[in-house]
């Protein structure tokens, strides 16, 4: 129960995913931050990773009484139960950070730029290298999460340029080799590509399958390497293997939403950038648009995007690359984090 809750009295139910990613326990404090702040009544519940978990929280809450209910997806299609129940109960649904797909149940959905934070990884990637023939190790998020798609196009549209050009080399997939020359992928051709170098989010997963590539690979595929991460967990988990391993000479390792645990490998040199979401924003986007519900009227919209069935109305924030240049400015003087969380910083 987030605090500020008043039993069977939170006009508003927040459903997140799972603690053992540490992403939704920055959500779960900027949320709790900003609404015992704005005296709102409200209830935190987590899915711990499963779907049915997550619709259980949903009908309790409906029980309840809510509202609104701002929902991270476990899984974007998996959700839709969940909302349709929510949607039966005349809740209005925002879908946080997460799209929930497959259903018309959905109101709003409260996210970052997510083809942006993949252009940015890639970007990082395509600034960095020099010549031609680099090795490219691709990896992914979990297939189940709309968003692992959204970053994975935003690379592509940086990368495959650069890849059709020779800069880099794809050595991890022989599912991205086969469609390298395509500028633009179906999320059909995407979906084998991420099958193979899906991490799941996990970090486990990730170690595993960087280990299992770099035991593969030769000792030529390697040497200065470049590493498409789609998070900052797996990014340490998979910086760690590549590092471990003595026939690579230097590594650039993308990430995203800066991890304590992450911003302190920024500052050590073992990860090269992550990408800053603020949080803080998100989590006042998903509030905004729970109290425009609650007052009678329409968040407001600049975009859309497809869950497909509808066009969801969206607002999507910016998102800014933080490499250890930046660290300072971004994090630290913007009030983000506090210095004395890390060693190091200048
Ligand atoms: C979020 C990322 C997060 C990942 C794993 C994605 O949906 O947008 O910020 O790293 O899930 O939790």
């Amino acid at each position: 129960m987030g605090a500020g809750c008043k039993e069977a009295a939170a006009e508003v139910g927040i459903v997140l995913p799972t603690k053992d990613e540490p992403r939704w326990i920055q959500d779960e404090t900027r949320f709790n931050d900003a609404l015992v702040a704005a005296g709102y009544d409200f209830e935190i519940l987590f899915s711990e990773g499963s779907s049915a978990k997550e619709k259980e929280n949903v009908e309790a809450l409906i029980t309840k009484g809510i509202k609104v209910l701002i929902i991270c997806a476990q899984d974007s299609a998996g959700a839709a139960a969940a909302a349709e129940a929510a949607r039966d109960a005349g809740v209005k649904v925002i879908c946080h950070d997460r799209l929930i797909t497959d259903t018309d149940a959905v109101d709003y959905y409260a996210t970052f730029d997510s083809i942006s934070v993949g252009a940015l990884q890639g970007g990082y990637l395509v600034d960095k290298a020099t010549d031609t023939g680099n090795p490219l190790y691709l990896y992914a998020g979990a297939a189940s999460d709309n968003n692992a798609f959204l970053f994975f196009e935003g690379a592509w549209n940086v990368l495959q340029p650069k890849i059709a050009d020779g800069t880099f080399v794809i050595k991890n997939s022989s599912e991205a080799v086969a469609l390298q020359d395509k500028a633009t992928l179906t999320r059909d051709e995407m979906g084998t590509i991420i099958g193979q170098i899906t991490t799941n989010w996990d970090f486990d997963d990730a170690k595993s399958l960087a280990e299992a590539n770099l035991t593969v690979a030769s000792a030529a595929d390697k040497g200065d390497v470049f590493i498409l991460a789609p998070n900052d967990g797996t990014a340490r988990a998979i910086a760690d293997a590549f590092a471990a391993d003595s026939d690579v000479t230097s590594y650039v390792v993308t990430g995203q939403d800066v991890e304590i645990a992450s911003v302190q490998y920024i500052i050590d040199g073992k990860q090269s950038m992550s990408v800053f979401k603020d949080v803080r924003l998100l989590v006042t986007d998903s509030i905004a648009a729970a109290v425009t519900y609650l007052e009678g009227g329409t968040p407001e919209a600049t975009n859309t995007y497809n869950n497909g069935v509808i066009d969801v109305p969206a607002k999507p924030s910016v998102v800014v690359t933080v490499d250890k240049s930046n660290v300072q400015e971004a994090l630290i003087d913007s009030g983000y984090y506090k210095a004395s969380v890390f060693t190091g910083l200048d």
